[in-house]
């Protein structure tokens, strides 16, 4: 039974290749009304795990249940309509002489390139999204001539278009320099407080770029859940120390969490040092 409010359920997830495990024994729940941040080195396992939230990937054992869908129940090619999905690596696969206008529209198919017709309720949803994103002066751009910062709002815009339920964004400040990353966060703010936000899940590195809106946090460390919980508790000194196994120092200021090293080690992604 899926419980209201339920948006995704996984139950003993594991993921297996070549006899690894890649993902091990994952409980997570995210509950109507939170956004999560989702925190590990290179390697942790973060994007497959968004893989399988959005139907790309089926698990090897465990029970998985996304937006009242249970996985094996359910014809998982429409979950990517009610998935709205933002990466650097999808910024790659678009088409860079479509305008940002067209690529906003894209998202309305869930396709890459625009091969249908939008409707006119589609334009103006479209053009409403650029302005919410505050790229309206982008509308007739070629995407391939788009700065990284400004193709990143655009794909937001394009996340949206569909209105979804459940919006990802893995590691969408990658390659930003520090002002258009602010720009993104504030663009992301934005979304969250829009009226009947979708659920957010952020994946990152960093942990300045965790907002204070996204107050659950998942630490994945190996494929394998280290800690979840309330972000205050998850980004506090002992528990991220214990969770980079190194000592840092943490510095907060205005609801974000400043994460600093102290020491020269350099630390291996985590399936390099868990299977090299
Ligand atoms: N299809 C696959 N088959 C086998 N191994 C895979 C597959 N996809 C990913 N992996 C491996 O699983 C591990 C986790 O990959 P994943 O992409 O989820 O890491 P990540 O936490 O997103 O890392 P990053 O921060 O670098 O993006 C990596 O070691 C990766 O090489
Ligand atoms: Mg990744």
């Amino acid at each position: 039974m899926n419980p209201i409010g339920t948006v995704i359920r996984f139950d003993n997830v594991s993921l297996v290749r070549e006899g690894n495990f890649l993902l091990r024994s994952v409980d997570w729940t995210v509950t109507q009304g939170e956004h999560w941040a989702i925190l590990g080195l290179n390697g942790s396992g973060k994007t497959l795990l968004l893989s399988i939230v959005s139907g790309y990937m089926l698990p090897s054992k465990g029970i998985v249940e996304v937006l009242g869908h249970r996985f094996g129940h359910y014809d998982l090619r429409k979950l990517k309509h009610e998935i709205g999905w933002v990466s650097s690596a999808l910024q790659e696969r678009m088409y860079v002489s479509d305008t940002a206008l067209e690529t906003v529209l894209t998202g309305r198919f869930a396709t890459i390139g625009l091969f249908d017709k939008p409707t006119s309720q589609d334009n103006h949803y479209a053009a409403e999204l650029l302005v919410q994103m505050d790229c309206q002066h982008l509308a007739d751009r070629l995407f391939g001539n788009l700065s990284q910062g400004e193709k990143q709002r655009i794909l937001i815009a394009r996340a949206l278009m569909n209105k979804p339920r459940l919006l990802v964004l893995d590691e969408p400040c990658t390659g930003l320099d520090v002002f258009a990353r602010e720009a993104l966060l504030q663009t992301i703010s934005t979304v969250v407080e829009s009226p009947k936000p979708p659920t957010l899940l952020y994946v990152t590195h960093h942990t300045e770029e965790i907002l204070p809106a996204f107050e659950k946090s998942l630490l994945l460390r190996k494929g394998e859940i280290y800690a979840q919980g309330s972000t205050q508790t998850m980004l506090s000194q002992p528990v991220l120390s214990s969770f980079f196994d190194a000592p840092i120092q943490l510095h907060k200021n205005d609801g974000r969490t400043w994460l600093s090293t102290g020491t020269n080690k350099t630390k291996k992604g985590d399936h390099e040092t868990a299977f090299s």
